[in-house]
């Protein structure tokens, strides 16, 4: 977060933050970066010379060898414009059906950064077995697949690359030629360096000078390259010179989706989860999609601008299939999206450095696609359960005793809530983990006072370090040479953040690893400093990681800074951020004996963040153009592999009315991550303070969050297993539909059956909700049975302020924790009630998964998980038959965390800790007429009323028939059967 006030203070700074308003000054657009000038040109001129264009790379035939695992190959590239540059190609199918294709140059003056897919991968992946390469004159292709339906071809000149279903392009690289790996040279003095007026479009550019005539003559690579060294050597932006002592290194390509009209991906930006186009005849936006973690300060509700974290993911999706590429590249890159016709997409990619390191995936399915991309990266972890109830915070809570009171205030008013943040005006003069003792006199006791009511504190850690000799984890990390270096590699590098002059561990060096785990040790420790001021009921969260520099171009560090292994900068600039959530949350891990769960938050990520924690949205705000693009975000965080995201509830900047703060509870209750933040100008808005109505709508919002962390609970441990994320939207959905293409402001919970579209604009009081199959969908609230369409149909349905529209599918059942308590932890032993929503078909299931919700026991099988089932058994008769059983011993090589159980005991120790817990409800929707009697299979009768309404199977719609089975006795952890008769 970023105050104007708190800027005042940092007088040195005062990069102009007179409104409040995005500054687009401070960040550059394409134009203003030279590398991203030059692609657009190099498209540009592609353009213009038509079908004249052809690209210079092409393969060596001569120089194919087929590694002895037949399912890599590599060759000699080479660029017809420079032949004594030498390039090498890779291709490896792996076992999965991804095909990963890597390009560097050979024998350069330099080395190109070749690391981003080691941070990102989390193993080696292992290639196909089943793969043969035939090798002919024009080109080398594979075909594999179970049915061999998928076709990989390199074309040797130009140098093509396709990936093919079924006989259809799905993935064609360098098609349009706009593949370009600038080589590593040396400057050449003689060649004027023509300078650049500012802010030039790259067709002005070319368009544009006569020393583009004058030069042309003597090279002929203009007609690829350009006539002019632009930014090949120095560049400037704003105040600031980037030395770019290596030249030009930058890498453009051209990935284009002949049969896909639809793409997904590619976040962070705030836009929709379809992405609009930026070229073509009229683009949604003029500039491309930027991924470069920045500290957008108030950033814009529709815009490709980078903000603070990168994935370069993308679905290319249609009704035959879904592809998905992952670029595994750390510098900075835009992506130019245009639609050739309404079924076709052609990206363009240029990233600043680095090689090309690019894995395609075939699908053919979205849950291929979330397959494939968590072998590569890894799936999300599964958080600890209380971090799925909801968290308080703001800039700031200012002292022990604040805390102290909000926590009762939420009490008093029977309001849930499991965690308390703090926000920087915790610490001394902003240095980490150091309690200003005037505020927070009595930290231990505090976090002890939370904890005492089973809640958790969350503080935050940044990543700048104040340079002063009174902060010790400064002055070991200096000591220890752990700091970002400036560009002579030997000076630390100092710049401006909270915590005025400050400094940057740099994780890329191995040695701050152990001693970052050192430092959060709650106990003294004879090798460093070690935070004692602090308890395992700690967590944490990680702002500013981009990082954040006040001072530095576009709020970041110096391009030609130097990280450990003497890589720049801007090689690593996305990956920076992972890392540090990544050491934090091993850190955090690494406090207790029996090792607990660790919450992290992050504002930086990639690709890989989703195994250290959640991300949240920055520094929104309160208006509801925010709230509505937020829900989006979090869909494209989703689908690009962190399930784990939220945005601040109530928007970070601005006092919203009470209306808008009541949408957003609602917004916050159906995101992954849940958690009020408020920036330190804003008037206190926790939902105590409000008058009823609004605060009654809040608490509502909140408990109905708390009821269905079963819901959400057993979400995350499917992602964590399949990498399908927990918010689904339509198109994962029913990837056949092409009306739910473009939906992406109403989504499904994990594979529960929920459907939710939360209410982002004033005054609402009915909306239309899309169903896209021929099956009912109840209302979750008062039972209404509406009916779908096998075209897909809209439906209209009530959403005044105190309605969030929530559905159930038919044919699912949902398990509910439904007492309200004052946080996750006292419900541990709460009953349950399930909702069996029947089908049309009269047929329901679900499932729930438990586990202590803290330690890593369940990776050992101390888990409960099972599943619940509705049908007519096969024998004649009306006979509904509800029943549980023990999934986890059903699905040996399903587990969590990725640990794959063979040998599951359903009776192991955690089950019994919760033996006693029992089903208190049982609720059926749309069942066809009054049962006669409603029995425990081989047993006792039960209590049950019965209202009349619409049938599951009926045509109709109107209120659902309701059988409610009251306390049935039966046991969450055992095999049960119940029997509805007639
Ligand atoms: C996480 O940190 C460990 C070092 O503790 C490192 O080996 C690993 O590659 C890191 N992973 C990512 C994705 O940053």
């Amino acid at each position: 977060m970023r105050s104007l006030q708190l800027l005042g203070v940092l007088s040195l700074l005062l990069v102009a933050q007179e409104s409040l308003a995005f500054k687009a000054h401070d960040f550059k657009t394409c134009s203003q970066s030279g590398f991203c000038r030059r692609g657009r040109a190099l498209s540009a001129r592609a353009k213009e010379a038509k079908s004249s264009w052809k690209s210079p790379y092409s393969v060596d035939p001569g120089s194919i060898t087929v590694a002895s695992d037949r399912a890599t190959f590599t060759a000699g590239v080479k660029s017809s414009l420079y032949p004594d540059i030498k390039f090498g190609l890779e291709l490896r199918v792996h076992d999965d059906g991804v095909v990963r294709v890597r390009m560097d140059e050979v024998g350069g003056i330099r080395k190109r950064y070749d690391e981003a897919a080691g941070w990102a991968l989390i193993a080696e992946p292992t290639v196909s077995k089943d793969i043969k390469w035939t090798s002919g004159k024009k080109n080398i292709r594979a075909v594999y697949g179970e049915k061999k339906e998928n076709e990989i071809v390199v074309v040797f000149e130009p140098l093509k690359i396709s990936l093919l279903r079924n006989g259809k392009e799905q993935v064609v690289l360098n098609g349009q030629g706009l593949l370009h790996m600038e080589h590593f040279r040396t400057k050449t003095p003689e060649v004027t360096h023509t300078e650049e007026p500012a802010a030039q479009e790259g067709e002005e550019v070319i368009a544009n000078s006569e020393t583009q005539v004058v030069i042309k003559a003597e090279n002929p690579r203009a007609w690829f390259e350009g006539d002019t060294e632009d930014d090949w050597w120095e560049e400037t932006f704003s105040s600031w010179t980037d030395s770019k002592p290596k030249g030009p290194e930058s890498l453009s390509l051209d990935i284009s989706f002949p049969n896909h009209g639809t793409i997904y991906g590619i976040p962070q930006h705030a836009t929709r989860l379809a992405l609009p186009t930026t070229t073509g005849e009229s683009p949604v936006f003029s500039d491309p999609y930027r991924l470069y973690n920045a500290d957008v300060f108030e950033y814009l509700a529709s815009s490709p601008v980078s903000i603070y974290g990168s994935i370069p993911v993308l679905h290319a999706h249609s009704v035959d299939s879904t592809v998905g590429i992952f670029d595994a590249v750390a510098s900075e890159t835009w992506i130019d999206v245009g639609r050739a016709s309404e079924k076709s997409t052609e990206t363009h990619w240029i990233s600043e450095s680095g090689i090309l390191d690019l894995f395609l995936m075939p699908g053919p399915t979205p849950e291929d696609i979330f397959r494939q991309y968590s072998k590569l990266t890894g799936t999300p972890v599964l958080p600890a359960h209380w971090s799925l109830g909801y968290h308080q915070c703001r800039w700031n809570y200012v002292s022990s005793d604040d805390v102290r009171t909000v926590q009762k205030r939420f009490d008093q008013d029977d309001i849930p809530v499991d965690v308390f943040w703090l926000d920087i005006e915790y610490s001394e003069d902003h240095k980490y983990m150091i309690w200003d003792e005037k505020t927070f006199p009595d930290p231990v006791e505090m976090v002890n006072d939370v904890a005492a009511l089973g809640r958790k504190m969350v503080v935050i850690v940044d990543p700048h370090l104040k340079r002063t000799s009174n902060y010790p984890v400064y002055q070991e990390a200096s000591e220890r040479g752990l700091l970002v270096k400036t560009k002579s590699a030997n000076d630390e590098y100092e710049g401006w953040c909270w915590s005025g002059s400050s400094s940057w561990i740099d994780f890329f060096n191995p040695a701050a690893w152990e001693w970052w785990k050192g430092v959060f040790k709650t106990q003294k420790s004879a090798k460093g400093w070690s935070w004692t001021q602090s308890t395992e009921a700690v967590h944490i969260w990680n702002d500013m990681n981009e990082p954040s520099v006040f001072n530095g171009p576009e709020i970041t560090m110096p391009k030609d800074n130097i990280h450990h292994g003497g890589w720049e900068h801007r090689d690593v600039h996305n990956i920076n951020g992972m890392l540090f959530s990544n050491l934090t949350h091993q850190a955090v891990a690494a406090r207790s004996d029996t090792p607990k769960r660790p919450f992290v938050l992050t504002r930086a990520f990639y690709a890989g963040s989703q195994r250290f924690g959640a991300m949240w949205t920055g520094d929104n705000l309160g208006t509801w153009e925010h709230m509505a693009v937020n829900v989006k975000m979090v869909l494209s965080i989703n689908i690009a592999g962190m399930s784990y995201a939220g945005s601040d509830v109530g928007g970070f900047f601005g006092n919203p009315e009470p209306d808008m703060l009541v949408r957003w509870y609602q917004v916050g209750a159906f995101a992954p991550f849940f958690r009020a933040h408020a920036h330190i100008d804003t008037k206190r808005r926790e939902p105590f303070l409000y008058d009823q109505p609004y605060k009654g709508m809040m608490r509502d919002m909140l408990r109905l969050r708390y009821s269905m962390l079963p819901v959400w609970y057993t979400a995350f441990r499917e992602t964590t297993v399949t990498g399908v994320p927990v918010l689904r939207p339509h198109y994962v959905m029913f990837p056949k539909d092409p009306r739910g293409f473009d939906i992406d402001d109403q989504y499904y919970v994990g594979a529960s059956g929920l459907l939710v579209k939360p209410i982002t604009a004033k005054d609402v009081t009915e909306t239309t909700v899309y169903l896209a199959e021929d099956q009912v969908y109840y209302d979750y609230f008062n039972h209404f049975a509406y009916r779908g369409a096998t075209k897909g149909k809209d439906i209209t349905v009530p959403a005044a302020l105190h309605q969030i529209p929530l559905f159930i599918r038919g044919g699912s059942i949902v398990p509910t924790r439904e007492r309200p308590r004052r946080s996750s932890t006292s419900m541990k032993n709460d009953p349950f009630t399930l909702r069996v929503a029947l089908g049309k078909a009269g047929y329901a299931r679900g499932d729930l998964y438990l586990d202590d919700g803290e330690t890593y026991s369940h990776q050992k099988g101390q888990f409960v998980w099972r599943e619940f089932i509705a049908e007519k058994p096969m024998k004649k008769g009306k006979t509904i038959r509800i029943s549980s059983k023990d999934l986890g011993s059903a699905k040996p090589n399903e587990a969590v965390d990725g640990v794959t159980l063979k040998t599951f005991n359903p009776a192991n120790e955690f089950a019994k800790s919760i033996g006693d817990v029992r089903v208190e409800k049982i609720i059926v929707l749309g069942i066809t007429t009054k049962p006669t009697a409603v029995r425990i299979e081989g047993g006792e009768d039960l209590i049950w009323d019965y209202t009349p309404g619409v049938a599951c199977s009926d045509k109709k719609e109107g209120i659902a028939s309701v059988l409610t089975i009251k306390d049935p006795k039966v046991l969450i952890t055992k095999d049960w059967a119940i029997t509805i008769q007639w």
